[in-house]
């Protein structure tokens, strides 16, 4: 067989690196491993139950009515979840997907040609470098500064904004810092995307959990941002917990005359998948209805987790670094002269406890560990703890 040519954005390096085969590894011999890498909530008992799973099967799915945005009931329980914020968000303006990736990658073939560039977040989601490799776009990176609460570096985005700078996406709040885009730094974004015509792209998948009432200067939501182009991005998967329903959601707002050209191009990319399951978009007033008790129970676990992680890192010489929201905490291991992986390595072998490394995350200030505060807390408290003791013995306290 004559091998084909596959595309250059696929030459990936597929071999697995260092932490993932010791992962593998260490979950292959699973005995009294606990997973603090594990945020798929369906698998730590924090997904919705078979009742509302079963309103996937509405019997008006039998029709199949296609929309490129799909359903205006759907859209319109999209609007509803905005105006509880306080934000209008009209339905003529809000595009279903069937995940925010899928949002990001429609986005990114709207605003880019091929070497076009985007400016994200340093650290970040990983995902990111992927979804950029597939539209054939150039990533480049702008950075929270961690020594000032992982602020944004106004001065560098300006800088790096150049002739095929299409947009910059802000994660708010971010994964894994856990930390809100701030009013300020929205409004100076938000004039110098105006001022260099490039839009801003909004991934606010974890917005609904602050662990406290928002702070004075942080901004909630940028769905209804009106002086730059601005694509709000949200959805099922984290709104409800449910990864598996599929469906995600863009909200288009700034200047008139562009959010209008904008929306009839998006159209044509919408259309062109028809992405979104007829299930899902039918259930979606009783999946959304639900949010408040999903994202309540949600937080409770994360809360008392990190109250045990704050309570074992004490005295332990490793500290972990504040959050307004989210599902992770950054840890700061104690200076041993040890990287990420070989903390990670260490803390498998001696805390049982399987964590990420921080340059996953693309980490730039040194090392950084990753752990997920979904995992039930008879299991991630003695993890802590454990992480905690594997501390204590580096730094000798
Ligand atoms: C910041 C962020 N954005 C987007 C996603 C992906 O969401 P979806 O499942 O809707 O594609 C994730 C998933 O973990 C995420 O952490």
């Amino acid at each position: 067989v004559k091998r084909p040519r596959f595309s250059r954005r696929t030459a990936w390096d597929l071999r697995p690196n260092a932490h993932a085969t010791g992962a593998a590894e260490a979950r292959a011999h699973a005995d009294g491993l606990v997973d603090l890498t594990e945020s798929n909530p369906t698998r730590v008992g924090l997904g919705v139950g078979a009742e509302l799973v079963a309103l996937l099967g509405d019997a008006r799915g039998t029709a199949y009515d296609p929309s490129p945005f799909g359903g205006a009931d759907a859209r319109a329980e999209v609007a509803r979840y905005y105006a509880a914020k306080g934000v209008t968000a009209p339905v003529e303006r809000i595009a279903l997907s069937a995940s925010t990736s899928e949002s990001y990658a429609w986005l990114f073939k709207l605003l880019c040609d091929p070497g076009d560039r985007v400016l994200v977040p340093r650290p970040s989601y990983p995902l990111l470098a992927l979804l950029a490799d597939l539209e054939v776009v150039d990533l480049a990176h702008y950075d929270l500064v961690e020594s000032r609460g992982f602020a944004i570096d106004l001065d560098g985005i300006a800088d790096a904004i150049d002739a095929r700078t299409r947009a910059v996406v802000l994660v708010s709040p971010n994964n894994p810092t856990g930390t809100f885009v701030k009013r300020a730094e929205a409004d100076a974004l938000a004039a110098l995307c105006a001022d260099r015509g490039v839009a801003l792209v909004v991934d606010e998948v974890f917005g609904d959990y602050a662990h406290a009432p928002l702070d004075a200067a942080s901004r909630a939501t940028f769905a209804g941002e009106a002086r730059a182009l601005t694509f709000t991005l949200s959805g099922l998967s984290k709104v409800v917990a449910m990864p598996q329903g599929k469906l995600g959601w863009i909200v288009a707002s700034g200047p008139d005359g562009l959010v209008d050209e904008a929306v009839a191009r998006l159209e044509v990319i919408a259309d062109t998948y028809l992405s979104v399951a007829t299930g899902v978009q039918l259930a979606l007033p009783g999946l959304l209805a639900a949010r408040a008790e999903v994202q309540a129970k949600i937080l409770t676990r994360v809360r008392e987790n990190l109250a045990a992680l704050d309570a074992a890192l004490v005295g332990s010489g490793g500290a972990r670094h504040p959050i307004e929201a989210g599902w992770y905490a950054v840890l700061v291991p104690p200076d041993g002269g040890r990287d990420d992986d070989a903390w990670s390595a260490k803390l498998m072998r001696e805390a049982r406890a399987l964590v990420q490394p921080g340059y996953f995350f693309d980490f730039v200030e040194g090392t950084r560990l990753v752990v997920s505060l979904l995992p039930p807390e008879d299991a991630f408290a003695p993890a802590a703890r454990a992480i905690a003791a594997a501390f204590r013995a580096v730094s000798g306290g």
